[in-house]
């Protein structure tokens, strides 16, 4: 089996490998590339930055036993992470199947990653993958996630979900969203707080857009 090319982001230039031992299976290579448009030291300590944070991400989440896949590698430039395969279906692409027990789901996994005090920071339904095998929605992208305490960072992570939400799921989003803090109130018991500021961080930007 050759490597292939998952995926070129504005970001990240992501490969499938398959095992060098020959095992089952594959790894995913996300390399995070040279931006010629930035100063190139500069570019390179935002890569190595965003890098390393996604690496120890991805290492606390697997301490955690959180569905995202396991890190396998961070490379010595530290702009390239080897991480699981997670073989499945994109949300973007079944949230529709079944979006209400999908909804509730995503609603239960991000309150227990704010729980954490686990920001993911780009939470849409093309970072999150229902695995073939655990039958589970698994979360990928950590690349602009980060440790954070403030209920501030937690409102602005759901705010972002929704607009994720409405632009890609537009027929169905309002009940997605309903349904996704359904679930959210049901783990965190911070959930009030959380719910009063984004109610607000969703004000300031509907005033902001005017
Ligand atoms: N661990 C993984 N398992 C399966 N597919 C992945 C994995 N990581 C990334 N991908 C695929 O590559 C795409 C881009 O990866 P992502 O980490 O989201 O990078 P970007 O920052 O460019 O969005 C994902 O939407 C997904 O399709
Ligand atoms: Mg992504």
């Amino acid at each position: 089996m050759a490597v292939t090319i998952l995926d070129t982001g504005a970001e990240a230039v992501i490969e499938k490998h398959p095992h060098k031992d020959g095992s089952a299976g594959s790894f995913i290579v996300k390399k995070r590339v040279e931006k010629t448009y930035r100063h190139p030291m500069l570019d390179k300590s935002l890569r190595q930055f965003r890098t390393r944070r996604e690496a120890k991400i991805l290492q606390t989440l697997q301490t955690l036993g959180f569905p995202a896949p396991n890190l396998q590698h961070l490379n010595d430039r530290e702009t390239e992470i080897h991480m699981q395969y997670i073989e499945g279906d994109k949300v973007k692409d079944i949230l529709e199947e079944n979006h209400v027990l999908y909804s509730r789901e995503i609603g239960r996994r991000v309150a227990e990653l704010h729980m954490k005090d686990i920001i993911h920071g780009d939470l849409t339904t093309s970072n999150m993958i229902r695995c073939k095998e655990t039958q589970k929605i698994h979360f990928i992208d950590f690349g602009l996630s980060k440790i954070s305490d403030k209920v501030e960072d937690k409102a602005v992570d759901l705010h972002l979900l929704e607009r994720a939400l409405e632009s890609k799921h537009h027929k169905i989003f309002k009940e997605c969203f309903e349904n996704v803090k359904i679930a959210y109130a049901e783990i965190n018991p911070q959930h009030q707080l959380v719910f009063e500021r984004y109610e607000k961080v969703r004000t300031r930007g509907r005033n902001k857009a005017k």
